[in-house]
């Protein structure tokens, strides 16, 4: 029976859907009618990416049936584009504000922001906060799409342009930013070719179970339209997978044992349509449940199963930092505070849900895929593939958000073998589910601390012990539990430490990288007993922190001394007006009495940038075309941080020319050398050094070509360089007579930049950073005593990044980091099995996050590339323990564990209470 065909009006032109009448418009605009600037985050209503224009109103396509749209007129952002002065108007605002991150978000954003400035021109924040309720960003904070939207109508501003030499510093609209507001960025489910087949992941259900397969040659057998079974059987290389090769555990498909919900056991490969359409429960497997450990005491108790041979007690590993003595110096101490602290598993919540397709050419293998990670997941391929690295090529698409989980390969192999075996192309994306019950996590931390002081306010000393819940498989739990002990100390001078991590193996799904690796849980333990033991000794508790904060002459907990760039005062410094304002303010509102208690919190945050102690480098190569054309090969992966327009800043500042000629190769394994993944705050900093070193090198070898001064100014184009000397001297080359290298080059270079660190030692001493990052957050919030509901107010973030190369950038990672930062304070608990999708796992909206003032400080660093420092992690690591003081600070509450929601605050309020009362 055909489906009955429905006429509606897309974009200005009727179209017809023959399709299924209950087709999601989402799927139906996508797939059938090639509106890929609608995207699909979630396909449940819950994130209102899909958002589109049906008769005017904003509306989620993924809960409208295309089959119900019969007269009905759709408007998505593709073709509303050039057609819509308020749109263009819109557009402007979003890049000159830098609204779009990542951009996975914005088609369905500026759509609904479409809808209100229709009948609202000049919005007040409310009304934006309502409009765009139902779109969530990931990345952003919100706070630059409020104020794009509530200026958009008339918006005129023109784009700041950056002169030759005055790139670095300038808050330019970002070089990608184009396609992200015109809907044009093509993500991860974007790239694939008309026809290819798909692919069904069968995942457990079970935290822990042995399986067998049951008759899967009679499941082919019966649907033709089926291709394939993928199972462990089928990998020609190794089943084996990990970002660390030698804690590298886990199987692209399990073997008879499942060791979390969620893990691989299968594939199917066939049409699309069939592959829509098989059940979670077609495919013959039959499970066999067993105990499963889903916390680090079950899985250290008694009798507990090891998740793998050689890892007795399920340690995965553990490390150590130490310095002095740590008890006697405790044991001196005027005061000492003792607490424990428990935080929970954190999801990344990207928008945009792991995607991709891969097809063979010839014996090569190419993955068009979101990652952070290209050269990485070329390398994992290639072992699984049991191909030659130099055979597999991984061709980036957009990121729609990576936060971390993207460093390590989801989709990649799957998609990989499936193309290889049945030669065809095939393409896969996650669902929402498949995301989140497959992908890393925020590990949970179980911490204890014991911190003391002099009656002065001196550190004496700081003994730390923190369990991760490292999950199934190790990821990047080694990197965890080696990072918190180097910064468990925050940035403060302790001369006795003491600080041990253990990262235990569960049943649990994998943790790994997320902003900040571990070090954001441990400062929730540190800082917020610091409030508590400046309380103790009476001193205020900025002052407190000043009194330990780091200078250029303390060494850090590993014996490190910076000699020069070290901002925490500064950035602590910045705050004491605000500080000293906003605890006034608070206490004038706690006379009112109304059920509500004001307070306001303070915290402060280090991170080091890149990997610890270990190699690190980034490779960036340029050249010059016959014609001119300046090209920028940028392999560091932007997943929206804005890498692609930071590391071009820098190059072309460096080379001396404007910004504006470059062109952008990359990333791609074939295209572009290895700039390392977009990790541990590192692309700013690594690879815009090694974009400075390759501007530099192309540049004299330019001036030596022109036998010009180092002061002479190059200009490009019409197959010839100008070289201006100060005195108007000009000389010509004529780049057509020149070799042609290899890449179509007359004139190029390459440089490479490795951070200088140096290995720790047994007790931690060394130099395990080249460089850090400081920060110092403030909010104030205020909390309903009866509900236990906190309404947060303002954040004021000072942040040392030591030069910033785009001001508008740096304001954007702090916004959005902060907005997470408050998530896992408050609100985003993951809980493996219950909370697999975005209803279920809260993460903030945009009525979440209150008004946020950036303070950027500068304190150069020498190792910097024009003194820049990175910034990604650092941003949200004050900023749950901020939240958690102002809490304590508003009620007398000592939250013990995140997220801090109504009913713990609650809790913690009543326990307040009675520890109060005579
Ligand atoms: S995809 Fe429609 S709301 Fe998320
Ligand atoms: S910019 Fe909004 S999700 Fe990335």
């Amino acid at each position: 029976m055909t489906a009955p065909r429905t006429l509606f009006t897309l974009n200005g032109e009727t179209v017809a859907h023959d399709g299924p009448p209950g087709r999601r418009l989402s799927a139906a605009l996508r797939e059938n009618f090639g509106c890929l600037d609608v995207k699909e985050g979630c396909n449940a209503g819950d994130c209102g990416a899909c958002t589109v224009l049906i008769d005017g109103a904003a509306v989620c396509a993924c809960m409208v049936p295309a089959g119900r749209l019969g007269g009905h007129s759709v408007d998505t952002l593709s073709g509303l584009n050039n057609s819509d002065s308020l749109l263009s108007d819109l557009q402007r605002a979003f890049l000159h504000y830098g609204a779009a991150q990542c951009g996975i978000c914005t088609p369905g954003m500026l759509v609904c922001a479409l809808a209100l400035l229709r009948t609202t021109p000049h919005p007040g924040e409310a009304q934006v906060r309502d409009a765009l309720g139902g779109v969530l960003c990931r990345c952003t904070g919100y706070r630059k799409i409020v104020r794009a939207v509530m200026e958009a109508t008339g918006f005129s501003a023109v784009a700041p342009q950056a002169a030759a030499g005055a790139a670095v510093g300038a808050g330019v609209v970002r070089i990608d930013g184009g396609p992200k507001v015109d809907g044009s960025e093509r993500f991860g489910d974007d790239v694939a070719p008309p026809g290819c087949l798909a692919l069904k992941i069968i995942r457990s259900p079970h935290h822990h179970a042995g399986f067998e397969f049951g008759d899967v040659a009679g499941f082919i057998a019966s649907r033709p339209e089926l291709e394939r079974v993928l199972t462990a059987a089928d990998i020609p290389g190794r089943n084996c997978f990990g970002v660390i090769a030698p804690f590298a555990d886990q199987p692209v498909f399990a073997e008879r044992l499942a060791r979390y919900r969620g893990e691989a056991v299968a594939a199917v490969v066939g049409e699309h349509a069939a592959i829509e359409a098989l059940g979670d429960d077609d495919f013959p497997v039959n499970w066999t449940p067993l105990t499963a450990h889903l916390t680090p005491p079950e899985a250290e108790g008694p009798g507990a199963h090891l998740l793998h041979e050689g890892r007795p007690g399920n340690l995965l590993t553990s490390g150590l930092v130490e310095r002095g003595d740590v008890d006697d110096a405790l044991a001196v101490a005027d005061q000492v505070i003792e607490r424990g602290v428990e935080t929970s598993f954190v999801e990344h919540a990207y928008i945009e849900p792991e995607a991709g397709f891969a097809r063979r050419v010839g014996e090569r293998l190419e993955i068009h895929a979101c990652t952070q990670a290209p050269h990485m997941d070329r390398d994992s391929v290639a072992e699984i593939m049991g191909l030659e690295a130099g055979q597999v090529r991984i061709v980036p698409t957009a990121a729609g958000g990576g936060f971390g989980s993207k460093l390590d390969i989801s989709l990649q192999p799957f998609i990989a073998l499936a193309a290889w075996v049945t030669g065809k192309p095939v393409r896969l994306a996650y669902s929402r589910r498949d995301s989140m019950a497959s992908t890393t996590k925020r590990h949970p931390a179980a911490m204890t601390l014991r911190i003391g002081a002099n009656r002065d306010g001196r550190l004496t000393g700081l003994d730390f012990a923190g369990t991760f819940n490292t999950g199934a498989y190790a990821s990047w739990g080694p990197t965890v539990a080696n990072r918190v002990p180097v910064h468990a100390s925050g940035p403060y001078f302790v001369p006795h430490y003491r600080a041990r991590s253990r990262a235990i193996h569960t049943h649990c799904t994998p943790s790994g990288a997320f902003r900040g690796f571990g070090v954001p849980q441990a400062a929730i333990a540190q800082e917020t007993a610091f409030d508590e033991l400046a309380d103790r000794l009476g001193i205020d508790r900025l002052e407190f922190r000043l009194i330990n904060a780091l200078t250029d002459d303390t060494p850090t907990v590993t014996g490190q001394v910076f000699g020069s760039g070290v901002g925490i005062k500064a950035c602590l410094e910045a705050l004491r007006p605000h500080w000293q304002k906003a605890r006034k303010s608070a206490a004038n509102a706690n006379l009112n009495g109304n059920g509500s208690r004001h307070g306001v919190g303070l915290a402060a945050g280090w991170y080091g940038c890149g990997n610890t102690s270990l190699p690190n480098p980034s490779t960036i190569r340029c050249g010059i075309r016959a014609d001119g054309t300046v090209v920028l090969h940028q392999g560091a992966v932007d997943i929206g941080q804005g890498a692609n327009t930071v590391v071009a800043q820098i190059f072309a500042d460096a080379l001396g020319v404007p910004l504006s000629i470059l062109r952008l190769v990359g990333p791609d394994t074939d295209l572009t050398p290895d700039a390392g993944k977009t990790s541990a705050s590192r692309q700013t900093y690594v690879s815009g050094n090694a974009a400075r070193l390759a501007g530099e090198a192309l540049r004299a070898k330019i001036l030596r070509l022109g036998n010009a001064s180092p002061a002479a100014v190059i200009t490009c184009g019409n197959g010839e360089l100008v070289l201006t000397e100060a005195g108007g001297e000009r000389r010509h080359i004529d780049l057509s007579g020149l070799a042609v290298e290899p890449g179509d080059y007359v004139l190029s270079a390459e440089a490479t930049y490795d951070p200088p660190t140096q290995p720790l030692d047994a007790k931690g001493q060394g130099i395990p950073y080249a460089v850090f990052g400081f920060a110092a957050q403030m909010v104030e919030l205020a909390v309903d005593v009866a509900l236990g509901t906190v309404k947060l107010k303002r954040f004021t973030a000072a942040h040392d990044v030591g030069r910033a190369i785009n001001p508008v950038l740096v304001e954007g990672q702090v916004e959005g980091g902060i907005a997470q930062g408050l998530g896992m304070a408050l609100m985003e608990e993951f809980i493996p099995g219950r909370s697999e999708n975005l209803h279920d796992y809260l993460i903030p909206t945009i009525g979440d996050v209150p008004e946020i003032q950036t303070l950027i400080i500068e304190v150069r660093d020498k190792h910097g590339p024009y003194g820049a420092k990175g910034l990604g992690e650092h941003v949200l690591v004050p900023t749950a323990p901020a939240i958690l003081n102002a809490i304590r600070d508003a009620t007398g509450a000592v939250i013990t564990r995140v997220p801090a929601t109504p009913d713990r605050v609650r809790a913690a309020i009543v326990a307040a209470q009675v520890k109060a009362a005579p």
